[in-house]
């Protein structure tokens, strides 16, 4: 195992208060480098004081866009202690991404050491009013200084973190969506399945039309028939109809994501049928104008459940069980949130201290 060295900021921030949170706006005090170089490996893992980076302006990140990110969460207990979900998860999910954008892989288990010692260096930093957690972003960019385009030798791998409110302003109640016609997010053997900065970069064109047109977030279709519905910008998507729940199976293009992956567990552990398929567009709008689209939802580290009152597709608005929360959506938020809070045992055995 590779060691990691700490060393302790001299001069702490102020903590901001829990209700200016938000998301992504504040970041703790340390942070976690490591470094790769070719020949060498992975080395120099250390916590630091929380700073700027300094890379070259050729260094490739900045041209050809070889990265990958994750995001997870701790949270504080009921009994004061500090839970991380799934964190294995993403570490994995992390290696298969750098498979894809040909970056070496990490060692799983020794990015779980690092981050579980950044998380206690900043302990102070995970937040406790209800609905906030320290959002973590493991990250790899390549910085070998160098304009061809190749897999680059160099690279750092990086853990920040930020205590963080909800993703959405409207937190658990029902956000607006827009079903996106002229742009799509990921075509398959593209890199839709990975979670690189690229398939966010090409998906804000889409997501500036629908901040215009006041929606949150655009639930991104097939990139080949522009039917088959994928996912939303930052989140899996669900669909209740007719008493049974339904969400795309992962085909190569769509993010395979731990909470999409946990609520399925939590949904099958209920008795809930739940169907990982292809579903269109169209099957979405018929079971509406059937009465039978019962509830739709958004499922991801950062939007938790976030449940969806309206969809908007060829300028016609659906409104989904009158722009309420749903029944089903109300308790996958239940559980998930008393999973990684404590207040609910946790039976599935995601959680770790
Ligand atoms: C997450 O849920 O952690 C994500 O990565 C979504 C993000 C782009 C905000």
């Amino acid at each position: 195992m590779l060691d990691i060295t700490t060393q302790l900021t001299t001069n702490p921030k102020e903590k901001p208060a829990a209700d200016e949170l938000g998301f992504g706006n504040y970041f703790t005090d340390h942070m976690f480098v490591l470094e790769y170089t070719e020949g060498i490996g992975w080395h120099d893992g250390r916590i630091i004081p929380y700073q700027p980076i300094s890379l070259d302006p050729s260094a490739m990140i900045f041209h050809y866009g070889q990265s990958v990110f994750e995001g997870l969460k701790a949270y504080v207990t009921v009994d004061n202690d500090i839970l991380l979900f799934r964190p294995e998860r993403n570490f994995a999910r992390l290696n298969h991404s750098n498979d894809r954008l040909c970056i070496p892989k990490i060692d799983e288990e020794y990015a779980l050491e690092a981050l579980k010692q950044l998380v206690n260096v900043d302990r102070e930093w995970v937040p406790s009013a209800p609905g906030t957690s320290l959002y973590i972003r493991p990250f790899i960019i390549a910085t070998e200084e160098h304009l061809g385009v190749h897999p680059a030798k160099n690279y750092k791998f990086i853990i920040i973190m930020s205590p963080s409110g909800s993703y959405y302003k409207e937190g658990i109640n029902p956000v607006k969506i827009m079903v996106e016609q002229q742009f799509v997010r990921a075509v398959k053997g593209g890199t839709g399945e990975a979670k690189t900065g690229g398939n966010y970069a090409s998906a804000l064109k889409g997501q500036e039309i629908a901040d215009r047109e006041g929606y949150s977030q655009t639930l991104w279709l097939d990139g080949k028939e522009n039917r088959y519905v994928e996912e939303v910008g930052s989140m899996n998507i669900f669909f209740k109809i007719n008493g049974t729940v339904i969400t795309p199976e992962l085909n190569g293009s769509i993010l395979p994501g731990i909470t999409r992956d946990s609520m399925i567990q939590v949904l099958k552990s209920k008795n809930i049928p739940v169907e990982e398929r292809r579903i269109s567009i169209d099957e979405v709008v018929e079971a509406h104008n059937n009465g039978t689209l019962e509830e739709v939802f958004g499922t991801g580290t950062a939007a938790v459940i976030s449940p969806v009152g309206e969809l908007k597709y060829l300028e016609v608005k659906y409104i989904i069980n009158n722009g309420e929360i749903g029944e089903v959506s109300q308790m996958l938020y239940d559980t998930l949130t008393g999973i990684q809070t404590g207040k609910i045992e946790d039976t599935f055995g995601w959680t770790i201290r």
